[in-house]
């Protein structure tokens, strides 16, 4: 069981007055549909007997948090950029988070069997296709970045670049790399660089994706990008603690998958990572401020990630068994 909602560990945004929480709520789940309506659209219908299609729509619109392009909308209603594009532009980082999922589930990565509160892809469709199904939905990505509506060829041109970025080496590919063949001798310095690579860098690539769209300039970009990091390292450390102290049940995964690894949890003990988590979201808070364009929602966001969205997430899964 998680013994506390992880809010209780975790300060919480200064500036988040209720009444602006509830208006936070209703826009979440206002973009939460469009964010899945877009992705049901951009995926496309299935043939029938096509499997590795089926396997691509049955991940991508399972019930994920939808965080990453969550994290680029909220972010481009305080800085005024083109929601359209935005939102294309989340949709192809969801593509690829749902790519790295399906991957990561693997027999020969974490042989995970359960994955949003659904059989692994692999488990449902097999290993064959849910290989060809990763890499089906990360071509998808790309062609939809290169699509992104009512920007310049050169703003494309960048958002591309920062996916494959997001996808290789010194992203997810590299993040993965490490935290399967690097042993348990690793420091916590090392923990973080992996971490960063193989979470943060969606977060940063959501950030930089809208700064793209919305021309921000140099000094407002690296603050965001430095909340996207913080809120990634936090992210990772959550997701270990649950993975030591959470029921599959209420998180929809298989817990205890990464008991052989070396992750910050392995390294410092989960007091240890509690008191990370706290430190990685202050500074995420702490990067937002005197930053007058982007902010406010994304300290809403903090909130969201790190307490209400425990209880969704188990609302969720349990709509999912019920469908
Ligand atoms: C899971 O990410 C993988 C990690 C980076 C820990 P999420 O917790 O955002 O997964 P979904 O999309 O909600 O299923
Ligand atoms: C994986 O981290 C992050 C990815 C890039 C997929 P985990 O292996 O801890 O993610 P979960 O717990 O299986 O979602
Ligand atoms: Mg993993
Ligand atoms: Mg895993
Ligand atoms: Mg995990």
């Amino acid at each position: 069981m998680i013994s506390e909602p992880a809010s209780a560990f975790v300060p919480q945004p200064e500036d988040a007055p209720a009444a602006a929480a509830d208006g936070f709520d209703l826009e979440t789940r206002a973009f939460r549909r469009m964010i899945d309506a877009r992705l049901a659209r951009l995926i496309g219908p299935v043939g029938t007997g096509d499997l590795v299609r089926e396997a691509m729509r049955t991940a991508l619109l399972s019930p994920g948090k939808r965080l990453r392009p969550m994290m680029a909308l909220l972010a481009a209603r305080d800085l005024g950029a083109d929601e359209a594009a935005v939102l294309d532009a989340g949709c192809a980082l969801e593509m690829v988070h749902t790519a790295s999922l399906i991957l990561d589930d693997l027999p020969s990565m974490d042989d995970a069997a359960l994955r949003r509160g659904q059989p692994a892809v692999h488990v449902r469709f097999g290993e064959d296709i849910a290989i060809l199904a990763s890499i089906g939905l990360l071509a998808q990505a790309f062609g939809t970045m290169t699509a992104v509506p009512r920007v310049t060829g050169d703003q494309r041109a960048r958002l591309v670049a920062i996916l494959s970025d997001t996808v290789g080496v010194n992203g997810l590919v590299g993040g993965q790399y490490a935290d399967l063949r690097s042993g348990r001798d690793r420091t916590p310095a090392d923990v973080a660089i992996a971490n960063d690579r193989k979470t943060g860098s969606l977060f940063t690539a959501a950030i930089d994706s809208v700064c793209v769209i919305s021309c921000s300039d140099d000094s407002c970009r690296r603050r965001l990008r430095e909340f996207a990091r913080e809120l990634g390292q936090a992210f990772q450390i959550l997701d270990d603690i649950l993975d030591n102290t959470g029921d599959a049940s209420l998180l929809g995964k298989d817990v205890d998958q990464d008991r052989d690894k070396a992750t910050m949890i392995a390294l410092v003990g989960v007091d240890g990572g509690r008191r990370r988590l706290a430190h990685h979201v202050s500074k995420a808070i702490g990067a937002l401020k005197d930053q007058p364009r982007g902010a406010g929602r994304l300290g809403h966001l903090v909130r969201w990630v790190f307490g209400e969205a425990i209880e969704a997430r188990r609302e969720r899964v349990g709509e999912a068994r019920a469908g």
